[in-house]
């Protein structure tokens, strides 16, 4: 990639040098902030196409190469060797772990599973079809009130709320698995595994025993490690955004999973699950359903295909498809949907509408086909991307709060209403 040497703008004739923000790899960026004040002229950029709302150093994307780094560790090394707290550890905190920290994040978490009994009210409160997307978001804001000890910018309070987060919503995540299949509540151990742990919760019976499939405790953790963090996509953006007001990190976590929760985001996971069904219960051929989308009259969108940065196969779900072949193949899963989905990305990748478009497989296209084989209903799909990203939320929010450049995130508009008129008396109108 050619570096830029500087940038120039001209307005009406005047020319300004713009400052340049240097990266470590990727785009450098073009600074925009002074120009109001110097030309009386906003830079537009709906969707934030173009726009680096933040410096970060937490996550690194090449959407043209498929590339994710956490850290600057490379996903596929992470997916092999890692495990998903030890992934935690290092967005949070930016290194990996030795053994001993390890240990000490993993104890602490299992300290703090259990949840106050309020907690368990409250999500008893919901209607039992409400959308576990719905209820998590409220249960996560919830968090602050049932713990307040842990609110504030201290380090003693954020450690907390971290350790809090990766708790507490594991837990309750497992509660809404429990609740969406019909079981009661078990308490939590304060000694287990993190990822064992939510399974016995999710999935034990009434004796809270469980013997947990090494396939599927596999398959998990690396889902988890693979949605950990994604940097400034929809709900991480909200997250940031939210916690600009100096917002607390539950609510602003909380507004992070209400936007995690749309079809076009991590919604997508329970979307593209619906699409194979939807597919097959029309009677329709892949190709003709393919032929729709490109139609667009419809509406449909290959829902697991298509990704704003990625323009390559997104290396996640490269990885997932991998896992599902093998998960399936072992579990028995759903082969016929599992085939189906296959035959789908092999029409899409050789069509021209797809390859103009540069739109492939995402992380979303298989997993939904792979959470089914180890036994979660399809609303549970995106809470578990939720589960996945928590570090990612939490690691994001603790950067931007310890960063003394952070200001309250407010966008101008392009204002195109109407200029100005005169109030009308209610009977005159
Ligand atoms: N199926 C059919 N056409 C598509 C799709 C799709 N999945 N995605 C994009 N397009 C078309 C779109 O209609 C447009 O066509 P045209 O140029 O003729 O108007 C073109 O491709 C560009 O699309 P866009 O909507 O302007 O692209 P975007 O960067 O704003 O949107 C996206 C990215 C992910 C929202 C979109 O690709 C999409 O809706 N995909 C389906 C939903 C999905 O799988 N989301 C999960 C994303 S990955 C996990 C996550 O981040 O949560």
């Amino acid at each position: 990639m050619t570096r830029v040497v500087d940038a120039r703008l001209t307005v009406d004739g005047t020319t300004r040098e713009l400052p340049l923000e240097r990266s470590t790899v990727g785009n450098d960026g073009v600074s925009v902030s002074t120009l109001l004040k110097d030309t009386g002229l906003v830079t537009v950029d709906p969707g934030f196409m173009n726009t680096a709302s933040c410096e970060s150093a937490i996550t690194y994307i090449d959407g043209d190469a498929g590339i994710l780094r956490y850290r600057g560790y490379p996903i596929e090394q992470l997916a092999e060797h890692s495990t998903f707290l030890e992934v935690a550890y290092l967005l949070i905190h930016g290194e990996l772990p030795s053994e001993d920290l390890l240990a000490a994040l993993n104890n602490r978490v299992a300290r703090h599973m259990h949840v106050h009994e309020g907690i368990k009210t409250f999500l008893g409160a919901f209607p039992r079809d409400a959308h576990p997307m719905a209820v998590l978001s409220g249960a996560t804001s919830a968090l602050s009130t049932f713990y307040p000890e842990s609110v504030g910018r201290g380090e003693h309070e954020t450690e907390l709320a971290t350790v809090q987060l990766l708790a507490k919503t594991a837990t309750v995540i497992a509660y809404l698995q429990r609740r969406v299949t019909g079981g009661d509540l078990i308490e939590p151990r304060k000694d287990g595994n993190y990822v064992d742990e939510f399974m016995r919760i999710a999935f034990s019976g009434p004796d809270g025993e469980l013997d947990i499939d090494p396939t599927i405790r596999k398959a998990l953790d690396l889902l988890l490690i693979l949605h950990a963090d994604h940097e400034q996509n929809c709900s991480t953006s909200t997250v940031r955004i939210v916690g600009s007001s100096q917002a607390n990190i539950y609510a602003s976590v909380s507004a992070g999973i209400g936007a995690l929760s749309g079809p076009l985001h991590g919604g997508a996971n329970e979307a593209a699950l619906s699409m194979f069904d939807g597919i097959k219960e029309s009677g329709d051929t892949v190709e003709q359903f393919v032929a729709k989308v490109k139609d667009k009259a419809e509406g449909a969108r290959l829902m697991g295909f298509g990704h704003r940065v990625y323009k390559s196969y997104d290396p996640r779900g490269a990885v997932v498809k991998d896992v599902a072949n093998k998960v399936l193949s072992e579990l028995g899963g759903n082969d016929e949907t599992f085939q189906m989905a296959q035959r789908l990305e092999e029409i899409a990748l050789s069509d021209e509408y797809f390859i103009e478009r540069k739109l492939y497989p995402n992380v979303d296209f298989y997993t939904g086909l792979l959470y089914s084989a180890m036994g979660f209903p399809r609303q549970m799909f995106t809470p578990l991307f939720a589960l996945g990203r928590m570090p990612g939320w939490i690691a994001h929010y603790r950067e931007m709060m310890a960063d003394p450049r952070t200001k309250i995130g407010r966008p101008r508009q392009i204002y195109t209403g109407e200029v100005e008129r005169d109030y009308t008396p209610l009977a005159e109108r």
